[in-house]
């Protein structure tokens, strides 16, 4: 049977602490192999069929983790940006950040800017990055944008749209995905991607990040096969 392969597939990678602790290991170490797997499911999403590819790597309240956490994180996504450049040409990945980078140090928001910049006439897989997300963050930041171009004359309040709206959004150009995974067990959004996942199917599994596999990434599509999608309207008899 031809499974139907998602469009767009967003990931909350969630559990490497608890897998790393499971192991007798330091956060820390959930955390570097949470991210050299992401680098392999990239890969995998990608040969199955997958246009586009979101993931979670840092919301705007993880900054409330411990200070020896936070700084670890940060090192690691210096690191893990760097080698993405690479692979990104390598694998002919278009990169896109969504959130918001001007809280990050300055050298982390060059090799994203980088990222991005290197990319951005890739065909191959579409990957958007979520560091310092937050839905909500991103919402607000959208409406200020949009009361200026108000203020400035070049927007009227009444001819305001949802597309318009999206447009204004760090996932314009992307298009809604269409399944959300997310790992290791919790069953909630933790601000990610609200207007946007709508109209998702949700997969959870109680697999950490840093294990989860090919396989699983096929259980979740199979799964997503199975479901049927309404978008609100009725069934055809
Ligand atoms: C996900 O793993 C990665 C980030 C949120 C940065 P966690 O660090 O949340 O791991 P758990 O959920 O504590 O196990
Ligand atoms: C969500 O995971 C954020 C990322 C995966 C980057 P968390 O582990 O931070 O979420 P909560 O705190 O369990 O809701
Ligand atoms: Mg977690």
């Amino acid at each position: 049977m031809d499974l139907v392969i998602p469009q767009h597939v967003a990931i909350i990678l969630d559990g490497n602490g608890r897998w790393a602790k499971s192991k007798g290991m330091p956060r820390s170490y959930g955390h570097s192999r949470g991210a050299k797997n992401l680098e392999v499911i990239c890969e995998d999403a990608y040969n199955m069929g997958i246009k586009y590819l979101t993931v979670y790597l840092f919301s705007t309240e993880n900054w409330k983790r411990s200070q020896e956490e936070v700084s670890a994180l940060m090192q690691l996504f210096r690191r893990y940006t760097k080698t993405s450049i690479k692979t990104a040409k390598k694998n002919n990945m278009k990169v896109r950040v969504l959130g918001d980078p001007s809280a990050l140090d300055d050298d982390l928001q060059k090799n994203l800017a980088e990222l991005v910049e290197s990319s951005k006439d890739h065909t191959g897989l579409n990957f958007q990055i979520a560091i310092n997300y937050g839905s909500r963050n991103e919402i607000v930041r959208a409406i200020r944008h949009l009361a200026g171009d108000c203020v400035e004359g070049r927007v009227a309040p009444e001819e305001i749209t949802e597309e318009m709206f999206s447009g204004y959004l760090d996932t314009r150009e992307v298009p809604d995905p269409d399944l959300l995974i997310r790992t290791s067990g919790e069953q909630r959004l933790s601000n990610y991607l609200m207007w946007q996942l709508a109209y998702s199917e949700f997969y959870f599994t109680e697999v950490p990040w840093p294990a989860f596999t090919k396989d699983d990434l096929w259980k979740a599509i199979e799964k997503y096969n199975g479901r049927e999608r309404r978008f609100g309207g009725r069934l055809e008899e």
